[in-house]
């Protein structure tokens, strides 16, 4: 269980410019004082991210939004109320507050305000936003518990608060709000249709080389292990013809149901595309962990936390 103390413990790092690990719904972010700009290229450093690349700013409260974003359009007030607390982040015109080294030298900052009591409280607590980006290594899978971040980031992070396996496991959906036309940059968290029934009108999708989201970058999400796709029915063929390749440690991973020909082990997911998501990166961690070389995914159907289960495979398979 987590006690109070180390939250209060988090927040002494955190205003002397340190970096904490906390949980969030979706996966764990390295948090740093979205203010501090040293704390922040803190975080690059650690990650061993493009400085380039933006992060997100996490908010104890919806009503923190107005000092982050310049112009909050009727349609971003309406996502905040329907998805916040939630696994949504929402790109807007910066304000001041939010300086080159968190927007990547944009004129947009991404903020979203997580669902989980230890971020909340941690955020609360702190008073400001938290630069956070997943705190795992630059291109790496997202973890999903403190022991991934302890053992992606080991003595690099301070202090990792520990709330538990992360209940939607796929990090947060990301629109940009801040043109004309809401744009989907990333599925994640929350489903495309429900953000669509909320606008009242579809979703554009992001163009593959909008370079300003590195989560957009084909090589993203990736395991150590090599992907491949399938489905349900073609898995058989994928693996014999990987082990005819000689191919000696192949994985399969599937829905529960999946049948893995002899030679390959199987790793299964639960049915549901939601209980895929949760269960996902903590699968692909324990395949690397096997020391596998190829895995055979089968893509979950294009529908609710399908679309973002399909995106990360897809991404890890390029
Ligand atoms: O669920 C999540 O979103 C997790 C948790 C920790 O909140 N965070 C996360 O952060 O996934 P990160 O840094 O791994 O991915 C953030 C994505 C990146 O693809 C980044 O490029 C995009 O957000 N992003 C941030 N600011 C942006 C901006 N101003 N315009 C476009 N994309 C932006
Ligand atoms: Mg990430």
């Amino acid at each position: 269980m987590l006690e109070l103390s180390s939250v209060y413990r988090a927040v002494e790092i955190l205003r002397r410019g340190g970096l904490v690990a906390f949980p969030t719904e979706t996966v764990y972010g390295l948090g740093a004082d979205a203010e501090n700009e040293l704390a922040v290229r803190q975080v690059f450093a650690v990650k061993g991210r493009p400085s380039a690349h933006p992060l997100i700013v996490h908010l104890g409260t919806p009503d923190r939004l107005d000092a982050w974003v310049r112009d909050v359009p009727r349609p971003a007030r309406v996502l905040a109320r329907t998805f916040w607390p939630g696994p949504l982040t929402l790109v807007l015109p910066r304000s001041a507050r939010a300086s080159d080294a968190v927007t990547g030298g944009q004129e947009t900052v991404a903020v979203r305000v997580p669902d989980h009591p230890v971020a909340i409280e941690l955020l609360k607590a702190f008073g400001g936003g938290l630069a956070a980006p997943s705190a795992n290594r630059f291109g790496r899978v997202s973890p999903t518990t403190a022991a991934h971040v302890r053992s992606d980031l080991g003595g690099d992070v301070e202090l990792v608060l520990d709330g538990g396996p992360c209940q939607v496991g796929v990090e947060s959906t990301i629109v940009d709000l801040s043109s004309g036309v809401p744009r989907l940059l990333r599925p994640g968290g929350v489903p495309k249709e429900a953000l669509e029934r909320t606008l009242g009108e579809p979703l554009a999708i992001a163009s593959g080389d909008d370079v300003r989201a590195p989560g957009l970058l084909p090589s993203h999400y990736a395991p150590k292990a090599g992907v491949r796709l399938a489905t349900r029915s073609n898995v058989d063929e994928r693996v014999r013809a990987l082990l005819e390749e000689g191919r000696a440690k192949v994985a399969v991973l599937g829905p529960v149901g999946t049948i893995a020909p002899p030679g390959a082990k199987l790793f299964l997911l639960p049915e549901d595309p939601a209980g895929q998501a949760r269960a996902l990166y903590g699968e692909l961690r324990q395949i690397d962990t096997e020391g596998f070389d190829v895995i055979v995914a089968v893509l979950p159907p294009e529908t609710g936390l399908g679309l973002a289960v399909r995106d990360r495979l897809t991404r890890a398979a390029h």
